[in-house]
């Protein structure tokens, strides 16, 4: 149980860890402990007040704080800061001293500590929820105007994370590309801030919101602090190393190009910010994420994904009813569970820069509509899916034509297109309306199971004319339109299924994940480089929602095994154009889909160990070991690479001690700690993958 007592120490408590902090004796939240359990608050140390240097380095200035007002002589990087105007003075306000006002214990688990500034009639209340079970801190803020100024919020972020002090850590983050998303980076953190963000209005390929930090850890061992936000718009996540050596990590929207207007009354609510703990390095951290976004966050807990086909990569923007129904064909005689239909369905869409924004089928391609299209694929005993892009519009368009001012633009200004198109403004109500309306009338007419939501540009030119308030509060208005729009739709035909896309891994966040049960992580198939990108998404995000196909990209080089193996370490897919697979191929695809459908129930509810990792070797291994332990099955792929070695030596993880195993390929029965402590050799040539089922006997 998580608790405060009369000391106002106040004490997260999770299974294996504790955070804890106290009001000090000037009033000021400070942060106290963030580690391994202490389950008694006497064993917490007690807040101590910096002592004053000099005249540049002040006391406030060398307190961790748990959240910061920018004022006074503070300088480090601030939590909140605002401005207002006050009539009085005939001036504008920027100094904010907040101190600790009251605390409310919600449940065992959850604190709200109320902070307020000194004079202005501003409450911040600090919300805080521990989940036990998974080892995880969940912080979020409320910010409310009590005043009858009108107040502009500038930077509020949703957790400051503080770290032991006088340490040295790494910071461990994931850059990218288009088509390059989840690239690992580690490096050094020393004094000053790093910064990783996102100012796209979208969550982005190029950084990923996720963190960690550690001095000496590895996959399966050491102390790693790490956290994520659950925002699928601007982000930052800022790193910064103190001159007193104090570590801590902001995470929060983006302050950059931000303002929010807050009137009297009004009431701004963060995104939640989550973190952790663990001992146990980062295949620990990945595993608590893991566990928690399947178990809590999803919208369709558990389910069994079907394997699908999508026919972008076959049949790009030439689609129609032969077309597809002859891919269909060939998808379900190969075991396939679900036909996606991708981009190209809609009115007058033969090209890219055409068609977005007028959802019906296009009369040419499909003239009797997509039902002939969708009885087909029932009858071949799949589910029918389909491809969108609601946020965006094509200038050449009946929907930009009726409503040119619904697009993101300044006035007399030239507008970017980016792929031809432009981005509806998701923050005015009328466009969540017709998005709602129009996409609620495919789905009531047809028998749809699943949508790609997908969004192919980022924002550029950001105005918003219409704006009831300040107009950069079209960073956050925006995406909570996003999740308006999506939440309604799920509410309303709550058995669909979404996929969230934006030209592959540039919406993968934890806010999404409320409403998409799964993510295109991106738009390179190729699988060997799909090995790393594979492995940095599963940092942060479970391979239950990792969709993975199978395409013709590099098909002249790496194997269709190779390739299939890939990409049943996630939610298969297969999205190669099977017109052209041979007879042998399309029966190994049929072999694998079986296979897959006996292992599947690991990759979605099992524990994933990333045993060798492709950034340090030729040879890569991932493990997917049920909860109990009773089973598991390991993945093992290697790279071209001239003179290597050809014998891995697997070290599988995650079985119980004393019970027996059997090991695929192994002529021999071991106890769990035997093959766990010694391992088993697996022998590869380059570009050869194994499946390795590992079941107790
Ligand atoms: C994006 C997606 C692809 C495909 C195309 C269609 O790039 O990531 O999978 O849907 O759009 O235009």
């Amino acid at each position: 149980m998580s608790t405060f007592d009369q000391n106002q120490t106040y004490l997260l408590q999770t299974d294996h860890t504790t955070y804890a902090f106290a009001v000090n004796a000037d009033g000021r939240t400070q942060h106290l402990y963030w580690g391994p359990k202490i389950a008694d608050a006497a064993g917490i140390p007690s807040p101590v007040i910096p002592t004053e240097r000099s005249s540049f380095d002040m006391p406030h200035h060398q307190t961790p704080e748990e959240y910061s007002g920018y004022g006074g002589v503070n300088y480090t990087d601030p939590s909140l800061k605002i401005s207002f105007g006050d009539p009085s003075l005939g001036t504008t306000v920027r100094d904010l001293d907040l101190r600790f006002f009251e605390a409310s214990q919600i449940d065992d688990h959850t604190l709200r500590i109320t902070l307020r500034d000194q004079l202005f009639t501003l409450s911040v209340d600090l919300h805080y929820r521990a989940h036990p079970k998974y080892d995880l801190i969940e912080r979020w803020v409320s910010i409310r105007n009590d005043s009858d100024l009108e107040i502009q919020v500038e930077r509020v972020v949703s957790a400051r994370w503080i770290l032991p002090i006088e340490r040295r850590y790494d910071f461990h983050h994931m850059h990218g590309r288009h088509a390059e998303e989840f690239q690992r980076v580690q490096e050094p953190l020393t004094y000053g801030i790093k910064r990783i963000e996102s100012k796209r209005v979208t969550t982005s390929h190029h950084h990923a919101p996720w963190w960690a930090l550690e001095e000496a850890a590895g996959e399966e061992f050491g102390e790693v602090w790490f956290g994520t936000l659950a925002w699928s718009g601007n982000w930052m996540i800022n790193a910064e190393v103190t001159d007193y050596d104090s570590t801590r990590v902001s995470v929060g929207w983006n302050d950059w190009d931000s303002a929010y207007k807050l009137k009297k009354g009004a009431v701004a609510t963060t995104p939640s910010a989550f973190a952790g703990y663990t001992g146990g390095g980062f295949g620990a951290a990945s595993r608590q994420m893991h566990a928690y976004v399947n178990e809590n966050i999803l919208p369709h807990k558990g389910i069994t994904h079907p394997v699908l086909y999508n026919s972008w990569e076959a049949t790009y923007f030439d689609v129609d009813e032969t077309s597809q129904i002859e891919l269909a064909k060939k998808a379900a005689a190969m075991g396939v569970e679900l036909f996606v239909m991708d981009d190209g369905w809609f009115h007058n869409r033969v090209v890219d820069n055409a068609g977005l924004g007028d959802w019906r089928p296009d009369a040419k391609k499909f003239p009797n509509g997509l039902g002939g299209l969708i009885s087909a694929v029932k009858k071949f005993g799949m589910d029918f899916g389909l491809w969108l892009e609601p946020e965006m519009v094509n200038p050449d368009s009946d929907l930009y034509r009726a409503h040119p001012d619904w697009v993101i633009s300044f006035p007399n200004r030239p507008r970017t297109e980016a792929r031809g198109q432009l981005i509806l403004n998701l923050a005015m109500s009328e466009v969540q309306a017709y998005l709602v309306d129009t996409i609620a009338k495919l789905l009531a007419e047809y028998d749809i199971s699943f949508i790609k939501w997908d969004m192919n540009r980022n924002i550029s030119e950001p105005g918003w004319q219409t704006s009831p308030g300040d107009a950069r509060e079209l960073w956050v208005r925006y995406t909570e339109g996003v999740y308006a729009v999506w939440g309604e739709l799920a509410r309303r035909f709550p058995t669909v299924i979404w996929q969230s896309c934006s030209g592959g891994g540039g919406r993968a966040d934890w806010g999404i994940l409320r409403y998409a049960d799964q993510v295109w992580i991106s738009d390179n198939t190729e699988a060997v480089s799909r090995l790393s990108i594979q492995e940095g998404f599963t940092q942060f995000m479970p391979a239950s929602v990792m969709e993975a196909w199978v395409t013709d990209w590099g098909a002249a080089k790496v194997p269709l095994g190779f390739r299939f193996d890939v990409s049943m370490s996630g939610i298969l897919g297969i999205g190669g154009n099977l017109n052209h697979w041979r007879e042998d191929e399309l029966t190994l695809a049929a072999e694998k889909v079986a296979l897959y459908k006996t292992i599947r129930h690991l990759i979605v509810g099992g524990d994933l160990y990333r045993l060798l990792s492709p950034r340090e070797g030729a040879i890569t291994a991932a493990q997917y070991t049920a909860k109990d332990g009773s089973e598991a099955v390991v993945f093992v792929y290697r790279v071209f690479q001239i003179d290597l070695k050809p014998v891995a030596i697997i070290t599988p993880r995650g079985l119980v001690a004393d019970r027996m195993y059997r090991v695929d390929g192994q002529n021999q029965i071991r106890s769990g700690e035997g093959w766990m402590n010694s391992g088993f050799r697996v022998t590869l040539g380059n570009l050869e993958s194994k499946i390795i089922k590992i079941e107790a006997v």
